[in-house]
Formats: C-alpha cells, sequence, structure tokens
C-alpha cells in the first residue's frame, strides 16, 4: 500500500483532569478537509479569546467506537459545535456516517441532550438539491433532544465563498460564548484576533534521487483507505467516443490483481492522479525553485512539539519539489482567501500585498466574487498576476496549495465479469474559463493520458481505493429494475449489467430492466454501444430507451423517455421494482426526480401530498437509489 501519513494523534488519550475549566468540544465532519479546517480555526480563536475554557477538536469517527459510546460520551458534553459537510445525494461524509446513522436513529431517546449547548455550522452547496441536509437536520434533532441552540445553524456554499459564511458565522458565536464562558469577565482578545499563516517546519535533504520506497509494496494487512491506497497498475485505456466527437471519455481498467484489493458492484473507487508536467513546471517557474530541491515537511518543531494549531494538512513523505507539486499539490483550483493571505505575507511588492490582502478582506468581498469565484481563476494563475509573491516551500504546501484530494469515480465493472480489475468511464473536463484559460481537469486529463503498463513506467499506475456504497442490485435477481443514466451516469450500470449477465449465465431467472440512456448524438458519444446491444440480445436488459439530445431538432432527454414509459415504470414500480438513478445532481438527477413524481401521480392516481409519502418510501425502503455528483 502506499502509506500516505496521518496526522500523529496520541492514541491514548491523556486523563481529564479536572481544573475547573468548562470544556468545549468541536466536532468534524470532513472529506476534504475544510470542515476540520474550519473546526480548528474556531478552536484557535476560542482559545485565544477564553482562558476560563478548553477546546478539543474531534474527528466524528474518532469519538467513539460504536453506538454505546457515541451515547455514554455525548451524554456528558455540556457544549459542542458541528462542523458538519453534506455530500453527493445529501450523504454525510465517510468520517460522519457512523455518527450520522446512530444520532437520526436515536430520534426516539427523549429529551437526553438536555444539557447540551450547541452550535451547527454546515459545508454545502446550493446548486444541490440536499443543501446543508446533514447539518440541519442535526441541528433540528439536537433541538428535539432538548439541547439549547446557541446561534443558528450555518449555511455554507461553496458554490460562492464559504469561508466568508464560516466567518461571518463565527461573529455570532463570539457573543454567544462570552455569555456562556466568561461569567461577567472580560473575553482575553482585546485587539482583532487575525490567525496565523499556517506552515511547516521544512527540512531539506541533500539526497539527490528520490527514494522509491514511499510507493512500496502491501502495508500487510491490505486495508487500503483514503490515507492507505493500493497502487494498481492500468491495464487497459481506451477512448469511449468516436473521433468525430470533440469531446472525450476515457474508459480505464486498474489491475487489482495480487493486490488483495475488492470491490462490488456499485463501489466506487477513489483515483490519487498527478499534474501535468506543464501545470507542475509552471508552478516551479513561480515558486522560483529548483525541481531537484529535496525536502520533507514537519508539524512540529525539532524537538516534538506540534506546531501552534496545527490545524496543518497530514504531512507527506520527504520528495523532491517536483514530485511534490505533481502529487500532493492542488494547483487549478480557485485559491482560498487564506491563500491570498499566505501570498501577501510574501509579496515582495508592496502593492501586490496590499492587493491580496484587499482580495482576502470584508471590503474586496466583491472584487474576490469577481476576481477568483467568477472567473474561475485557478491559484497558478492568480501567483502569475502577484509575481512578487514567493512564499517558503512550507508555506505553499501548507496555507497556499490545498491538498490535491481523490477523485471518486462510480466503478462501471462488476468482479463477476471483470475479475479483478477495476473499469472507470470518465469524461474528459477540458473548458475554457471567462480569462481565456483551458481549464483541464486534473484526474480526467491523466486517465486519457494514461498508458497500460505493459507499455510504458510512465503514467501507467495510481494510488486508488475503494468507498463502499449502497447503490447495489435488488438481492433476488427477479425483482424489476428501472436504470436512468446519461452520459457517464452509465457507469454503475454496466457494472450492474455486467452482474445481471453473470447471473444469467449461472442459471438464474432474471426480472425486467429497463435502461434510460441519454447522450449527445448517437454518432459521437454513445458510449459502450455495441455492449448495450449485446446486453439486450443476451436478455440483460429487457428495454433500452435512449434520448439523443442533439441528433434531432428538439432536444430529447431521459425523463421524456420515462414519461413516454409511464404506464410501464408505474407498473414495474408497483411489482416491487426498483428505481436507480446516476449522474449529473444539479440538472438530470432533479429533473428526473420530477418525472418519477409525476409518473407516480399520475399512474397512481395520487394527490400530491399522497405522491411524496410514496416517493419517500420508495427512498426510505432502498428501492430509489441515487448515485448522483
Ligand atoms: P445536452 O448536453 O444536449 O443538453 C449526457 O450528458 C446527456 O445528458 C446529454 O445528452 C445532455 O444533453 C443530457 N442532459 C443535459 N441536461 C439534462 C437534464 N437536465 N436532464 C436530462 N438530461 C440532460
Amino acid at each position: 500500500a502506499v502509506e500516505l501519513p496521518k496526522l500523529v494523534v496520541p492514541k491514548a488519550e491523556p486523563e481529564e483532569v479536572d481544573d475547573g475549566k468548562k470544556k468545549v468540544t468541536i466536532f468534524y465532519g470532513t472529506q476534504t478537509g475544510t470542515a476540520e479546517g474550519f473546526a480548528k480555526a474556531l478552536a484557535e480563536e476560542a482559545k485565544a479569546r477564553y482562558q476560563q475554557a478548553k477546546f478539543k477538536v474531534i474527528d466524528l469517527d474518532d469519538y467513539a467506537a460504536d453506538d454505546e459510546e457515541y451515547e455514554e460520551k455525548m451524554k456528558k458534553e455540556n457544549l459542542v459545535f458541528f462542523f458538519l459537510a453534506t455530500y453527493g445525494d445529501g450523504e454525510p461524509t465517510d468520517n460522519a456516517a457512523r455518527f450520522y446513522k446512530w444520532f437520526i436513529e436515536g430520534k426516539e431517546r427523549g429529551d437526553w441532550l438536555k444539557n447540551l449547548q450547541y452550535g451547527v455550522f454546515g459545508l454545502g452547496n446550493r446548486q444541490y438539491e440536499h443543501f446543508n441536509k446533514i447539518a440541519i437536520e442535526v441541528d433540528n434533532i439536537v433541538t428535539e433532544q432538548g439541547g439549547q441552540r446557541l446561534v443558528p445553524v450555518g449555511l455554507g456554499d461553496d458554490d460562492q465563498c464559504i469561508e466568508d459564511d464560516f466567518t461571518a458565522w463565527r461573529e455570532l458565536v463570539w457573543p454567544e460564548l462570552d455569555k456562556v464562558l466568561l461569567d461577567g469577565d472580560d473575553a482575553t482578545v482585546a485587539t482583532p484576533y487575525t490567525a496565523a499563516v499556517l506552515e511547516y517546519r521544512v527540512k531539506f535533504l541533500d539526497q539527490s534521487d528520490e527514494s522509491v520506497s514511499d510507493y512500496s509494496s502491501a502495508n500487510g494487512n491490505a486495508v487500503y483507505d483514503a490515507l492507505h491506497p493500493c497502487r494498481a497498475n492500468v491495464a487497459v485505456k481506451k477512448e469511449l467516443h468516436s473521433p468525430a466527437s470533440d469531446r472525450s471519455c476515457t474508459h480505464l481498467e486498474f489491475d487489482i490483481s495480487g493486490t488483495g484489493l475488492a470491490y462490488e458492484t456499485g463501489d466506487h473507487v477513489g483515483v490519487y492522479c498527478e499534474n501535468l508536467i506543464e501545470t507542475v513546471e509552471e508552478a516551479e517557474r513561480l515558486l522560483d525553485l529548483s525541481p531537484q530541491t529535496y525536502f520533507s515537511v514537519h508539524i512540529d518543531e525539532e524537538d516534538g512539539t506540534p506546531l501552534s494549531g496545527s490545524g496543518l494538512p497530514p504531512p507527506f513523505p520527504p520528495c523532491t519539489l517536483r514530485t511534490a507539486l505533481t502529487r500532493y499539490a492542488d494547483l487549478l483550483s480557485a485559491p482560498k482567501k487564506s491563500a491570498l493571505v499566505a501570498l501577501a505575507v510574501y509579496a515582495s511588492d508592496p502593492s501586490e500585498a496590499d492587493r491580496l490582502k484587499h482580495l482576502a478582506s470584508p471590503a474586496g468581498k466583491e472584487e474576490y466574487a469577481e476576481y477568483v469565484v467568477a472567473s474561475q481563476r485557478s491559484l497558478l494563475e492568480v501567483m502569475n498576476e502577484f509575481p512578487s509573491a514567493k512564499p517558503p516551500l512550507g508555506v505553499f504546501f501548507a496555507a497556499v496549495a490545498p491538498r490535491l484530494q481523490p477523485r471518486f469515480y462510480s466503478i462501471s465493472s462488476s468482479p463477476k465479469i471483470a475479475g479483478e480489475r477495476i473499469h472507470v468511464t470518465c469524461a474528459l473536463v477540458h473548458e475554457k474559463t471567462p480569462t481565456g484559460r483551458v481549464h483541464k481537469g486534473v484526474c480526467s486529463t491523466w486517465m486519457k493520458n494514461a498508458v497500460p503498463a505493459e507499455e510504458s513506467l510512465d503514467c501507467s499506475s495510481a494510488p486508488i481505493f475503494v468507498r463502499t456504497s449502497n447503490f447495489r442490485l435488488p438481492s433476488d435477481p427477479i425483482t424489476p429494475i428501472i436504470m436512468i443514466g446519461p452520459g457517464t451516469g452509465l457507469a454503475p450500470f454496466r457494472g450492474f449489467l455486467q452482474e445481471r449477465l453473470a447471473i444469467k449465465e449461472s442459471g438464474a431467472e432474471l426480472g425486467p430492466a429497463i435502461l434510460f440512456f441519454g447522450c449527445r448524438n448517437s454518432k459521437m458519444d454513445f458510449i459502450y454501444q455495441d455492449e448495450l446491444s449485446n446486453f439486450v440480445e443476451a436478455g440483460v436488459i429487457s428495454e433500452l430507451d435512449l434520448a439523443f439530445s442533439r441528433d434531432g431538432p428538439t432536444k430529447e432527454y431521459v425523463q421524456h423517455k420515462m414519461a413516454q414509459k409511464a404506464a410501464d415504470v408505474w407498473n414495474m414500480i408497483s411489482e416491487g421494482g426498483y428505481v436507480y438513478v446516476c449522474g449529473d445532481a444539479k440538472g438530470m438527477a432533479r429533473d428526473v426526480h420530477r418525472t418519477l413524481h409525476a409518473i407516480v401521480q399520475e399512474q397512481g392516481s395520487l394527490d400530491n401530498s399522497k405522491t411524496e409519502s410514496f416517493v419517500k418510501n420508495l427512498q426510505m425502503n432502498g428501492r430509489y437509489l441515487r448515485d448522483v455528483w
């Protein structure tokens, strides 16, 4: 396994000493680190303000080993904050999933939280249907259970500037904490608090060549996750669009034989990809450092004391600057305000420093929204426009460039047919931004350039891991299924169909399966066309319904096809069928949901509220499943 180092957290918590200080616990459910960063930022400032209290920041997964422990520990809390992100189809982050399930299921506990004062800040994106669902639910439930809400739930919106939302919410927190924690004393912070720029301690090493041991063999237990991915070779790469298409979609197969990595049909694969060399070279030029610079980053002082705050991302293994920029730095996302502040500190030209500070300040809010968000300026683009800002490595990797995150894909194969291969179906992200830059999606570009390991050692393997999903075929293959997946939304259904083929070949009987697939043009982006006709021929799909949006004079979408087949869809649902939707959440899944609602209402002759509860029930019973992004 590839060992991506973890933050070193002492396992055995030191025994709590009762020093009379009030205890405040700050929980976070984080996927990419933003919620964690906010939780730590709140704790840092709170520590500076209130010497009368102690603040603890905790990963929700690390808090308790099981439901019982959650309950036992939560009962003893008096003052807590939650930072909770909402993902995908209104789901909690992986590290909050266990807590959330336990919490939601415990609705009938009564007013067991009556001694709790609390606040919730949510991280979500308004473009999505279930905007901040997790935060809102947890907030409601804590209140229902007797908890006392100190501040209104914060609804952070990543579509705009979530840092601003957090800052605004935090300003509501202080007056409330003053009341609870100060007993008439004054808060300690007299001058406005400014967060320190995060920074790793950096050691420059003199090895000129890189040790490859960081990316070596198995970790012994073959339990792979985001922190312990498994390096897998690329076995196959194919273009799925026809040459006539001006877009691209890659079919990639990772070889997982001998790794111990396993998956089930419907799971996701997380892929750690690499930046393009041209991107990396530009960053090297902007930092004005040699690509051969060999260094390591540390989150503690030489003597082992943690660096103040330590809201630092986990360090990465010692490597050259070239490698660090290739593997660990997100160079193409929009820079956060905190990144602009860090750049400002190191801008040697005072006018550049002022402008960067202004962009990150409350007064520069509108300009940031225009210059960074609306213009989709990347970090490198901004650094290009502020050439005097050359942060040292320890600052660059801690505060300027976020860690390059793994990308998740719905696996497009079934292990029953694909064996020890994980198939991925990935549309190329390649678009012109308002400034004229061509934005090349990091992972989709990497996949498009990937080469089977037999042919080359370069761009032929990636650290990957599997994330379990609940997107599963019904346990009884006779159950009817309705699949709706335009574009790369087809991916998990290709896995489903392979699975059904294997079931059929084993002699079992299959229930009806209808697939609604859509793409722009039957001659350009009709991916897996031959395979789909084979599935029809083999009786694995009983009905294939195609919507081509740019073939004819009018737009045909999958939901139009569904509406035309309303009676069939309704019959299948009435017979206990399952409905699956995969693909774009912002447009397609919402429109398909409306269409499903309309079909149920009309065909079932139900009124609006009966329809609502019917569809909700489907969802609750796991018969209406969505894998959307
Ligand atoms: P379009 O790009 O021509 O609008 C796969 O991306 C297919 O989904 C394309 O044919 C695309 O059509 C279509 N699509 C776009 N928006 C959609 C929506 N809201 N509902 C269903 N299909 C949609």
